[in-house]
């Protein structure tokens, strides 16, 4: 019997959670969506607040009148609603982007300097947007992690000694978007503190997921830039974030410029604005601004600590009956005191990560991802296989690429999902052979079948 804690209301805040969803049988069902850490459904107030202030939606920063006042209003508001989420102080400035991803970009290339080739110390486990976007300026070296998938600490360590005063900034990611361990980022910012460095942290999997402290009453353990996307934090309408002392990135020459990053213009004299101003390029989201804020307000009502319980009670509840569906591996460590984020990874033996994921859609309406999750040096620790194999068998359409399967769930989902989930993957591991002869040479879509 599954918990029966799970509260309707939380679902009640949610768009589309009773969709229902054709299955290959011609029957539906309600969806079940256990890929959360891709994007999330929006939040129905989310959606109302966009409509509401849509008739008031005008161009910014510049016009007089009453309703460029008010978007430029709203938009400058909303940096302040962001620092507060994440417990940030003013010091920081809140430099707008359409996502995680943009935001690693822009760092990367605000922080570069032709003439010092300096070093960025990163992990294993990092999702490709905190690995590529440094490698073509600096040198990157890669943080280890153990047989479980877990940072090594020991290993920073030993890079910062090595590295010292070459090092420009340590980019780790809150938490893994595969196995959903939380690195311990307060412990981590004192020791890269220690040595004089700077520390980001990719927020894109934990600010939505639990309360984020920026700036600590000890400076030792500030988070010196954060990073985070609004379509996972139930806010699509493309906008990301990237907060940071305004100290420094006043100091760094805009990647991307045009209008708004300018105070003066000649054709041969220019005066840079400050940030963020500096560093936001063109027309900037105002909706995306609203939605975030939006979505912020409604997180806090319900409360971070409540989120943050909310999806571990869901996480250990899952983990505990996943563990007894035969021929499945779970990839990460599945103890209860971990301290993770609602991702767990898995294969069920003998069956393709990519048709367990087909399954679950076409037969049960269950949504997951399955892949390497744009971490594939993480998914090659973890799958202890070599990046010869993984190069091989990617480069062949013909061969199966590794991967894995991954649910990941949001505050809205439910232990009966859960449930529903559990029965579906023990249905398909004990009649693999069945479902491998009927999707045998499947390319389909549901929209074609
Ligand atoms: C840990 C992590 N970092 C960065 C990203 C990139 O986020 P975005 O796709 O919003 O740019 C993701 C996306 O899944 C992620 O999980």
């Amino acid at each position: 019997m599954s918990p029966k804690y799970n509260s309707p209301s939380y679902r009640d805040l949610i768009l589309g959670v009773n969709n229902k969803v054709p299955l290959i049988s011609g029957k539906s069902v309600t969806a079940i969506n256990f890929d959360n850490a891709a994007t999330t459904p929006p939040f129905k107030s989310v959606i109302q607040d966009i409509i509401d202030f849509s008739p008031w939606y005008s161009s910014i920063h510049r016009g007089e009148g009453y309703k460029s006042q008010l978007s430029t209003k709203l938009y400058e508001d909303s940096r302040n609603f962001v620092r507060k989420f994440v417990n940030s102080n003013i010091d920081n400035t809140v430099i707008y982007v359409k996502n995680s991803t943009e935001a690693f970009n822009k760092l990367s290339n605000l922080l570069y300097d032709p003439y010092k080739k300096g070093v960025i110390l990163t992990t294993d486990m990092e999702h490709h947007s905190n690995d590529l976007p440094w490698r073509d300026k600096f040198i990157v070296d890669y943080i280890t992690v153990d047989a479980d998938g877990r940072l090594s600490l020991d290993d920073l360590e030993a890079k910062l000694n090595k590295y010292n005063e070459y090092i420009i900034l340590v980019t780790i990611t809150g938490a893994s978007n595969i196995t959903g361990y939380k690195n311990p980022i307060y412990d981590i910012a004192k020791l890269v503190h220690k040595f004089g460095s700077k520390l980001l942290v990719d927020g894109a999997q934990l600010v939505p997921h639990a309360p984020f402290i920026m700036s600590n009453k000890n400076c030792e353990y500030n988070i010196d830039f954060l990073i985070f996307s609004a379509h996972k934090m139930y806010a699509p309408f493309g906008i990301g974030v990237l907060i940071g002392p305004k100290s420094i990135l006043d100091k760094c020459m805009p990647d991307l410029v045009g209008g708004g990053t300018v105070d003066i213009v000649t054709h041969d004299f220019i005066k840079w604005n400050e940030s963020p101003e500096r560093h936001e390029a063109g027309s900037p989201n105002v909706i995306g601004s609203i939605a975030l804020v939006s979505a912020i307000k409604a997180l806090n009502k319900i409360g971070m600590y409540n989120v943050e319980s909310i999806e571990k009670s869901l996480t250990n509840y899952a983990i505990s009956k996943l563990r007894n569906i035969p021929n499945l591996e779970i990839y990460c460590d599945t103890s209860n005191d971990i301290d993770r984020v609602s991702i767990i990874p898995f294969n069920i033996c003998g069956i393709h990560h990519a048709l367990v994921a087909k399954i679950l859609s076409y037969e049960w309406g269950i949504s997951v991802r399955s892949g390497c999750f744009c971490a594939q040096p993480y998914v090659v620790k973890l799958l202890n296989i070599s990046s010869e194999f993984l190069i091989e068998r990617i480069k062949n359409p013909a061969l199966y690429h590794p991967g894995m399967v991954r649910i990941s769930f949001g505050l809205y989902n439910t232990f009966s999902e859960i449930d529903i989930l559990v029965n579906a993957l023990n249905t398909i591991s004990l009649r693999r052979g069945y479902y491998i002869h009927k999707y045998e040479n499947m390319k389909k879509t549901i929209f074609d079948v």
